[in-house]
């Protein structure tokens, strides 16, 4: 496990910390194979029902290691598939993963967090996507889940025009969940990881799945989608489990099947 990638268990709840404070935590592949391999273990782990990926009081990232890349030529970044080779491991979990950020989250530090199902936001988080000032373009997601995320105008004038967006429009535009006073940012979002990591795994998984659908497909393919799944939802002990608690007015003991 590389040491810029700190894991830690939280009750139910795998904590992934990347830890480069002296670079911002620019993502290198050694930040984002250690993420990757992180969150193979937490998938692996049937003790797990929610993964939070955070960075420091600082900053989340401030984006791909400038440094690492600069020498890239068109070859190199085509034949080692750069991005899509390491970063999407967390596009394919199954098990939500919350981005908590403070501070910086730019270029692909900002399109790392928006590959996660939500972000909760420090009232110190910034987030922008400069690549323009640099010759260059957001190559993670930026242009495809900004627009999805806060609309047209607002992804158009961050991506190309650089400048920084504050928690407070962040969350007034749709990127953020929740806006969390810094000093509390890691309690508040382990607190909800837990609330999740609660619930039962395959019921978590099936809504995680629906919501993605969403961006994917029409409205009617995206019901059909959600329909089924909730049929499927018949198929588990812990609807019945849920429901009769409910009925009962006790506590469901949910078992993840
Ligand atoms: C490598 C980085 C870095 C980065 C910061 N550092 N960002 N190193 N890659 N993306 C390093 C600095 O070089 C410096 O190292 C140390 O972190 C502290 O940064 P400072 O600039 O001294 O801090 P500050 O003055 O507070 O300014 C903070 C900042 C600035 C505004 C965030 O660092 C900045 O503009 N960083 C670059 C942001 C950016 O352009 N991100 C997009 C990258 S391109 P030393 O050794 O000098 O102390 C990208 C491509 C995405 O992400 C496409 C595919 C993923």
């Amino acid at each position: 496990m590389s040491k810029l990638v700190i894991t830690e268990v939280h009750g139910k709840v795998g904590l992934i910390r990347i830890s480069r404070p002296e670079a911002l935590n620019a993502l290198n592949n050694e930040v984002v194979d250690g993420i990757g391999a992180a969150i193979d273990g937490f998938e692996a782990d049937e003790n797990i029902g929610c993964i939070v990926l955070t960075g420091n009081e600082k900053a989340f990232a401030a984006g791909a290691d400038i440094g690492f890349m600069k020498d890239f030529d068109y070859m190199h970044a085509y034949k080692t598939d750069f991005i899509t080779r390491n970063w999407e491991r967390i596009k394919t979990t199954r098990k939500p993963v919350i981005a908590a950020v403070a501070g910086f989250a730019l270029g692909g530090g900002c399109e790392m967090a928006m590959m996660c199902d939500m972000i909760f936001a420090a009232d110190t988080a910034k987030f922008g996507q400069p690549e323009i000032r640099l010759g260059t373009m957001p190559g993670a997601g930026g242009t495809q889940r900004l627009p999805r995320a806060v609309g047209k105008a607002k992804a158009m004038d961050l991506c190309l025009t650089a400048r920084m967006m504050d928690a407070a429009e962040a969350e007034k535009a749709g990127l953020v969940a929740r806006i969390i006073p810094a000093e509390q940012l890691l309690d508040e979002t382990l607190k909800a990881a837990a609330t999740i990591a609660g619930f039962s795994l395959p019921v978590v998984m099936m809504i995680k799945e629906s919501v993605n659908r969403a961006f994917e497909s029409s409205l009617n393919e995206g019901l059909l989608f959600e329909r089924r799944v909730f049929h499927s939802a018949f198929a588990l002990e812990d609807q019945k489990e849920g429901m009769a608690a409910f009925v009962e007015k006790r506590k469901p003991a949910f078992r993840n099947c």
